[in-house]
């Protein structure tokens, strides 16, 4: 018999959602939300308030959830329709103090109901530009103080990127600090929350086999390959502001690096997890204005400037290649070649780590980290040819999620980041320190950035030729 999920969350709960009606909430956040209820995975005494701009009423809103599910082909059932009727929307402007009366107020019948005081979340949807208002707001309104005793925590929960730099980051982080404790803060990176990130650190730190060897001495390079072939969708105006170094770069791209260069964590436990993840990024070699010539490439799709919201002569990367060094006992030396783009021949997002060869420089092992799709992990050694002669053939040794016999399936980073956030664990969340060491190490960058070539590409291409 299939084995029930649980979650562990029992005390009553309630989602804000700030931009509700945006894109990051239609394709994914409610998508997830559903799925987990649908699946018995949320609190039993369980609400969502979206607050967004548009005039919706209570039954457009739950017209437009209706459509989301539709386009995923998802039927409307009784149950999905039980999800609808926990949701209440309220339409204000984020920088109006009247609305957050309204969401206040909400949250107060909505508790009423419950007949105790919930726990709140709050969710930030909304482009990084609108956080510092918001921030300002929740603080004054005074929605985000807990209830106290044991009854109603309150937490939030911030996208990437956070900031646009090193500077705007730590602004914010400040004051998130004045509104909320660390243990409230969780910033969001999904690809942390990703089932097969996850793997890496089980395989990494379970098997005797590659510990040994996880090293300059036997590792040539390490590449990381964030590679997709959608384009910005219906993201023009906010991905034309950001460009693919902040939108994916500064978090998904440096948190993959981070997994595979960490140190094992000493203790059990999520502080521990996150300070080693850290100190990896830390120990990124800042590059050098010389150095940012030699080794950054940034380009541009093709098309990208006649696409819907963006500027006809936007200078936006929708593409970059660095190349980063770790400094440290473990990885002096070792070539990390991050590379992303968008409008490529292909979706891959993999790490691949090419060990050395001394002795037969031709036949190099090979171990890649499959995050998606198609996930999982595989081996490439050299094995004897049969035959008279001694010749060598490669091969490969996998394993793949989906040939496996285990009937859980892999979660949706979404549904993780909702049920931790809910749960309190923040093992896959980014600590303060990850977020500005990240930007440690990407700031420079993009200070020279339009100092650099922007090389074009077609859609379709394995990116510039250079
Ligand atoms: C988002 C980025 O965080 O991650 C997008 O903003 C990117 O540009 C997306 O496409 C990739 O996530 P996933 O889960 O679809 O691989």
């Amino acid at each position: 018999m299939k084995q029930k999920e649980k979650t562990h969350v029992f005390a009553p709960t309630v989602i804000v959602i700030f931009g509700v009606t945006g894109d990051l909430a239609s394709t994914r956040l409610i998508p997830a939300l559903v799925d987990l209820y649908r699946r018995d995975l949320l609190p039993e005494r369980f609400g969502v308030v979206g607050f967004a701009r548009r005039p919706f009423s209570r039954e457009d809103f739950r017209d437009h959830m209706a459509t989301i599910l539709k386009n995923k082909k998802k039927a409307i059932t009784k149950k999905i329709e039980k999800f609808f009727d926990r949701v209440t929307y309220v339409s204000g402007d984020f920088h109006g103090d009247d609305s957050y009366q309204r969401v206040s107020q909400t949250l107060s019948s909505i508790d009423e109901k419950f007949g105790m005081c919930s726990n709140k979340l709050f969710y930030l949807a909304v482009p990084p530009g609108m956080y510092e208002g918001i921030f300002k707001r929740l603080a004054s309104s005074g929605l985000t103080i807990p209830c106290g005793g044991d009854e109603g925590w309150t937490r939030v929960l911030v996208e990437k990127p956070f900031g646009r730099d090193i500077k705007t980051a730590a602004h914010l982080d400040k004051m998130l600090g004045e509104l909320f404790k660390e243990e409230q803060i969780f910033r969001i990176d999904h690809y942390l929350a990703k089932e097969t990130m996850q793997n890496i650190l089980a395989f990494r730190f379970s098997n005797a086999l590659f510990e040994p060897i996880w090293n300059k001495d036997y590792i040539e390079r390490v590449e990381i390959r964030f590679l997709e072939t959608r384009g910005i969708e219906k993201r023009g105006e906010l991905f034309d502001s950001v460009g693919n170094l902040r939108d994916v770069g500064q978090n998904h791209v440096l948190q993959m690096l981070a997994v595979v260069a960490m140190e094992r964590p000493h203790k059990e436990g999520i502080s521990s997890i996150r300070t080693e993840r850290a100190k990896a990024l830390e120990e990124l070699a800042s590059l050098s204005a010389s150095e940012i010539q030699k080794k950054v490439i940034r380009a541009q799709y093709v098309g990208f400037t006649e696409e819907k919201n963006i500027s006809p002569n936007s200078q936006t990367e929708t593409y970059f290649k660095v190349e980063a060094r770790i400094e440290n006992e473990r990885w002096r030396g070792v070539p990390f070649l991050l590379e992303a783009g968008k409008g490529m021949g292909q979706t891959v997002h993999e790490i691949v780590i090419t060990f050395r060869a001394p002795h037969s420089p031709a036949h190099r092992n090979i171990l890649t980290f499959r995050i998606q799709p198609d996930e999982g992990i595989s081996i490439l050694f050299w094995a004897k040819k049969p035959g008279f002669d001694f010749e060598l053939d490669r091969k490969v040794l996998s394993f793949r999620y989906k040939d496996s016999r285990d009937t859980k399936k892999i979660p949706d980073a979404y549904e993780r980041v909702l049920v931790d956030a809910i749960r309190g664990d923040q093992t896959l969340f980014a600590s303060t320190e990850e977020v500005m060491a990240a930007w440690k190490f990407i700031t420079p960058i993009l200070e020279h950035w339009h100092s650099l070539q922007l090389f074009r590409y077609d859609k379709g291409t394995e990116g510039p030729e250079i």
